[in-house]
This record gives structure tokens, sequence and C-alpha cells, in this order.
């Protein structure tokens, strides 16, 4: 790949570029931007972060720019890490001195020695990650591509610039980040980094919960998420990471009856949800959907493999698995529930008759959720069965408007019922107890079979014909 210093002269103007030659120039000191954002200028991606490495002293660098751009930047100095960030409206810049690291080999936290730039592009993760382009001003431009870079990136290939043994050994998320930024951009990993991953899986056991989660937030949040998790379960990551999805992995056969591969639909399901939607959330629910399926596995003799209640289970495994993940145990976690838990109704009721109460019942339990639920359940459709895919797909549609009906007429998406248990303790004088709540569930379901309207004048009425009943009145 040839780049044009041109170009890249084009891409480095503003007052922020202006502010760091000046900066680097007057306190004589070679600088250089790197990393990511030399990475994105190439293939003319967006980036907002800038790293800024020198050969001397970066929270000095970082001061000085401060100082020059004035009042609207903010400055933070990171004392264990010897960096400093710069925030200038909506750009953040990264400095660093250029260093040599190395890191011990039970945790991540390196031995820094300063360096020069070649010392600090070789400790780098990969090769189009390992280029700088210099910003004093009489070699503005210049590209520093000592691993070539520009052919990898030419070439899609995510490569480490050192023996990938030592790289992934220095930072084992690098093999999580080799992963995602092949999902990411849609590059292919070396063979060599390949191998590498797969024989250093297992010092993945040193990075925090965090780190790694963040990692796969950005490979579900890809523009096709499979890439990722297939490359996760060939390098044996996706094993130790989350082997509840391994575990859906592979076609058994019975009496000349195969299932399908519950690990690939799943990725499936997840790749045409993502064309629709980057609500993460709602992808991490197409990514478990099925993930009680592995569990409630059977073959009947008469229906061949069943998943009876799979959606249940999933929903229950959820819990631990997020425990485990330090995925957010709050509002996220139920969403994920809920959606996981329900993402069969819409599939029955597409598949039968689609009646006005059914419709009720799922709108009541899905709340707010109902879109995404509907989404989800549309991307589920993965059959290879251009009929059957298409009869599924108008049923939703038919589900839809119906849902829309409905919700306009009965106002059931998160209802309460019109009268409540106080008032139901008030109008029959009972203390509050088992008989008021069943009084109070007998009207929700009233109204959600559509025997009466979601009105408060109805619902008395109706309270007062069962009270009678039951010879409460
Ligand atoms: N880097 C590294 N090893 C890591 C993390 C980062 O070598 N484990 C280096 C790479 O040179 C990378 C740079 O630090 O380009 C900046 O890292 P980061 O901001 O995390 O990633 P970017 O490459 O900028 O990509 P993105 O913004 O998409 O995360």
């Amino acid at each position: 790949m040839e780049i044009e210093k041109s170009y890249i002269i084009s891409k480095l103007s503003g007052p922020v570029f202006d502010v760091l030659t000046e900066s680097a120039d007057a306190l004589q000191l070679e600088t250089y931007i790197i990393g990511g954002f030399v990475r994105d200028l190439i293939i003319r991606r967006p980036s907002k972060d800038i790293d800024v490495v020198c050969v001397g002293s970066g929270i000095e660098l970082a001061q000085e720019v401060v100082n020059r751009l004035g009042k609207k930047a903010n400055f933070a100095f990171f004392k264990n890490y010897r960096t400093a960030q710069v925030k200038y409206q909506e750009t953040e810049i990264e400095f660093v001195g250029a260093r040599k690291e190395s890191y011990s080999h039970d945790s991540r936290n390196p031995v820094v020695e300063n360096g020069s730039l070649q010392d600090d592009l070789n400790r780098r993760d990969f090769t189009i990650n390992a280029m700088a382009i210099c910003i004093n001003k009489d070699r503005f431009g210049e590209l520093i591509d000592p691993f070539d870079g520009l052919l990898d990136l030419d070439e899609c290939l995510i490569k480490t610039p050192l023996d990938p043994d030592i790289t992934f050994s220095d930072d084992p998320l690098r093999m999580l980040r080799a992963i995602r930024f092949a999902t990411q951009l849609g590059f292919f990993i070396e063979y060599d980094t390949f191998e590498a991953i797969e024989r250093n899986k297992d010092r993945i056991t040193i990075i925090s919960k965090e780190r790694i989660v963040d990692e796969l937030n950005k490979i579900v949040l890809a523009p096709r998420p499979s890439i990722g998790f297939e490359l996760l379960e060939q390098t044996g990551l996706l094993s130790i990471i989350f082997p509840e999805l391994v575990a859906l992995k592979g076609i058994e056969t019975k009496e000349g009856i195969g299932h399908k591969d519950n690990f690939s639909h799943t990725l499936t399901v997840l790749d045409n949800l993502s064309q629709t939607t980057d609500n993460l959330w709602l992808r991490w629910a197409a990514l478990f959907h099925d993930i009680g399926k592995a569990r409630v596995k059977r073959f009947d003799n008469k229906l061949g493999w069943t998943f009876h209640g799979h959606e249940y289970k999933g929903m229950k495994m959820l819990k631990n698995i997020f425990q485990r993940m330090k995925l957010p145990l709050n509002d996220k976690l139920k969403y994920v529930e809920k959606l996981v838990s329900l993402h069969m109704r819409p599939i029955v009721l597409a598949d039968e008759e689609v009646t006005d109460s059914a419709i009720r019942r799922l709108l009541f339990e899905a709340g707010d959720e109902i879109d995404d639920l509907m989404s989800l359940c549309e991307a589920d459709i993965t059959s290879k069965n251009p009929e059957k895919v298409k009869r599924f797909l108008y049923n939703f549609k038919l589900v839809r408007s119906k849902l829309k009906e409905i919700e306009e007429k009965d106002r059931v998406r998160n209802f309460q019922p019109p009268i409540d248990g106080l008032e139901i303790m008030e109008m029959f004088h009972l203390p509050a107890g088992r008989l008021v709540g069943e009084l109070k569930s007998a009207i929700k379901e009233a109204i959600l079979d559509g025997e009466i309207p979601n009105e408060y004048e109805a619902a008395r009425e109706y309270l007062l014909k069962l009270a009678a009943e039951k010879g409460i009145a």
C-alpha cells in the first residue's frame, strides 16, 4: 500500500496538531502520533483519541500542550503509568514517553524503562498498530513503519511485530484484541499469530474480567460478531471464557435424526439481529437466547430431539454467567433475562392462530421490551427453507400489527389493574391477605383474557359480581 505524505498531512490539521508541533519543538522533544490513530487514518476509519509518544518526558510535553491550548483544555496525570491525558473539546490525547517494557510472568504489570521510538514500537501488539507519524516541524507527516504495518493493512492481516509468544505472554489480553480487530475490521489473523493464541490461551485467566468484557462488548458490537465468536471458539478461548456457549456446539444424531448445531444457529441469529440494531444488550440477549438448550436436550422416540423449557433454563443460567463475567447485575441482567425467557412466545403465536388474548398476555409480560423481543424473534428465523422463512416472517408481521392494534385499544403494556389491593380491602372490609391478592389477579386475568376492558367501571362491576359469587359481598 502506498500512502501519500500529503494525504497524511491533510489529516493532521487543526489547532490540536498545531499546538502539538509547537510544544514538541519548543521542548526539543522528538514526538510522534502512534498506534490506533495512525492505523485508522490510513484505512480512513473515524478515530477520535490520539496517542502521542515522545522520546523524553510525556508528562512535560502534555503540560506544555495544556498551557498552550489555554483554559479550554483539561489535564490529568496518572502517576502509576507515567502517562498524562489532555482533553480538548471532543478530543482526548494520551501522552507517554517512549519506553522499553518487559512484563512479569504472573501479572500484567510491566517493568518500565525509558527507550527509543523503536523500543516503543517493538512492544506494541500488532504490526498495524506499530506505526508512528512524526509531528516535529522539520519531519511533519513522516511515517515510521518498521514492521510493514502498511503491507498488513493492505493484506488485511493481524500479526504481532515480535515473536507472537512474547507479545501475547507480555499481555494476554492481546489475544482477545487480535480477535476483536479481526472482527471489527474484517481482517484475518496471520497463521503463526493464530497458533500462538491457541498455545497461550490459558494465560487469559490472569486478565481481569472487566478488560475481557470490554473486548467482548466490542466484538458483540461489530458489524458481524460471528467472526469473533468463531475465532474465539477455534482458538480455544471460548471454552475458558464461556463454556456454556461451546456446549451448544455440535450435532448429535440418533435413529437417523439430527438436530441443528445450536452454536452456529446462535451466531446466525446474532448476525441477523446486528443488521437491525446497535443495542448492545439486545445483541447479548441474542447470544444467550438458546444458552439453556444443552442442558434440556432430550431424545424422544416420537418427537425426535426436543429442547423443552430451554428458554426458562437459559434465563436461570444468566445470573451466574453475569456474576462470573462481571457483567452488570442491574437492569441489564433483568432485560436480557426477560428477552431470553420470552423468546419462544412470539414464535408460538406466529405458528398458531393469533388470538387477541394471547397478544394481550405477551404485551403485558414483555412491557416496553416488546419491540426488542419481536426483533430478536425475527432474527431467530434461520431456517434454510425459504417457504418456511417467508411464512414465519409474514406471521410475525401479523403479530406486530395485532400488537399495535391491541396496544392502542387496551393499553396493556406495563398496565396495573385499574383497582388496586387497597381499594379491594376497603370495598369488602377485608384484611390484607391471600383473598385480596386473588381478587386483584382475577381482575388482571379477566382483562388479559378480554372478558372486560381495561377500565375502572368495568373492573369494579366484575369485582362486585365475583365477590357476590364467592359470598364475600
Ligand atoms: N496497545 C498494545 N497492547 C495493548 C493495548 C494497546 O500494544 N494491550 C497499543 C497499540 O499500539 C494500540 C495503542 O496501544 O494501537 C492504543 O491502544 P488502544 O487505545 O487500546 O487501542 P487502539 O489501537 O487505539 O484501538 P481502539 O481505539 O479501537 O481500541
